[in-house]
């Protein structure tokens, strides 16, 4: 028996419009919602039981995997009237533990993608006498980022604000968004308020002489919260970089679910995936690009690193990069989009005029 909760109550804003009517570990990740890829994880990891924590779009967790039989776990779910933040989160999940104090329960942010060896982490924890233990990834520039420092024994020194200088830079490491607590202390975090797992929890334990011991590892690690992300997250499952139980067909240059038509003289490239319901029409070239469930790629469109919402369109002879049309947005024919455009849902786009080159006339 081993516990877990994760974290999916988020508003996903950095993903807005995609996460206007689907919260983010909902969105369809290389062909299935992200969160079964997680889900799929845990479960290959021994974790038997799992409570979710939602708030933003709650009701749509249970719609989508019930009591999670289906997965061979056991999930239970928990919804937060106001967000009460990652910490307060946890907190609140925790009443429905069935975990001793002593017991070891897994923490996972429901947006990230990683190779992490769970088990391991798990088990190690418990070896460790630790309070809490990290995942910690290294990023090659952690400007970005708090930074999270441990001592040769692996020991956390210290939670570090987003570094201004370069002397800042002191290691880096970062938080990966996976942790696991020793269940007394999950109580110890103050309920019915929001609370800030990273901002205020851990600092507050490393400040009362609380053991934190970091766990850093060069697997594969990729926050899916933004647009950019969140397709490369995609193409990267699609193409087997990263891999996943719950990957609904063979790894490749391209997954198409059933139920899709792509024409044969449509181009899918760079670990595209296309949902079912979708349509890719002649000549259309979509590269490591999400084509969600009915939306349509028309003749001749080009659509590169992009996420096509469900039953959105990209009209014939477009072209869109490192965009995000909203669902049911409608790009008419013949459209240029400048890169990292966001249409919101439902929105159209007229034609624009073909552009046809007239030979110059002597
Ligand atoms: P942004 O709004 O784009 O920053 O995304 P987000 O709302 O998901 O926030 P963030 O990426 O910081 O959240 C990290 C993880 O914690 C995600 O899995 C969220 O779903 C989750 N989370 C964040 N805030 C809350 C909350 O108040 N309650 C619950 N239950 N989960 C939360």
């Amino acid at each position: 028996m081993s516990e877990a909760i994760l974290l999916v109550g988020g508003k996903g804003t950095r993903l807005r419009p995609l996460t206007v009517f689907t919260p983010k570990p909902l969105l369809r990740v290389a062909g299935v919602p992200f969160l079964t890829h997680q889900l799929a994880r845990a479960a290959k990891a021994g974790v038997t039981r799992i409570v979710l924590a939602t708030s933003y779009l709650a009701e749509l967790f249970e719609q989508e995997y019930g009591d999670g039989s289906g997965l061979g776990l056991e999930l239970v779910y928990v919804t937060e009237k106001e967000p009460l933040g990652t910490g307060g989160a946890i907190r609140n999940a925790a009443e429905h533990l069935t975990s001793a104090p002593g017991d070891p329960v897994l923490v996972f942010n429901g947006d990230i993608l990683s190779g992490l060896d769970i088990a391991a982490l798990r088990d190690g924890h418990k070896a460790s006498g630790a309070d809490v233990s990290l995942h910690l990834t290294r990023v090659a520039d952690p400007r970005a980022f708090g930074l999270v420092p441990t001592g040769p024994d692996g020991r956390v020194l210290a939670f570090l604000e987003k570094p201004e200088t370069q002397e800042q830079i002191i290691t880096d490491q970062i938080n990966a968004g996976c942790y696991v607590f020793t269940r007394s202390v999950i109580d110890t975090i103050p309920a019915g308020r929001e609370v800030s797992v990273e901002r205020e929890t851990f600092p507050g334990l490393l400040a009362s002489g609380g053991y934190l011991r970091g766990v850093a590892d060069d697997s594969y690690w990729l926050d899916l919260g933004t647009p950019a992300a969140f397709v490369k997250g995609s193409a990267d499952l699609v193409r087997g970089l990263i891999d996943s139980p719950a990957l609904p067909g063979p790894v490749g240059e391209a997954l198409v679910l059933s139920g899709a038509r792509v024409h044969e003289q449509a181009v899918l490239s760079g670990g595209t995936v296309v949902c079912e319901g979708a349509v890719v029409e002649a000549g259309a070239e979509v590269d490591g690009s999400v084509v969600l469930p009915g939306a349509v790629v028309a003749r001749g469109a080009r659509v590169h690193r992009s996420v096509v919402g469900r039953q959105a369109s990209v009209g014939a002879g477009s072209a869109v990069r490192e965009a995000v049309v909203g669902d049911g947005a409608e790009v008419g024919p013949y459209n240029e989009l400048p890169a990292g455009v966001r249409i919101d849902c439902g929105v159209s786009l007229p034609a624009q005029a073909v552009r046809v080159s007239a030979p110059v006339m002597a």
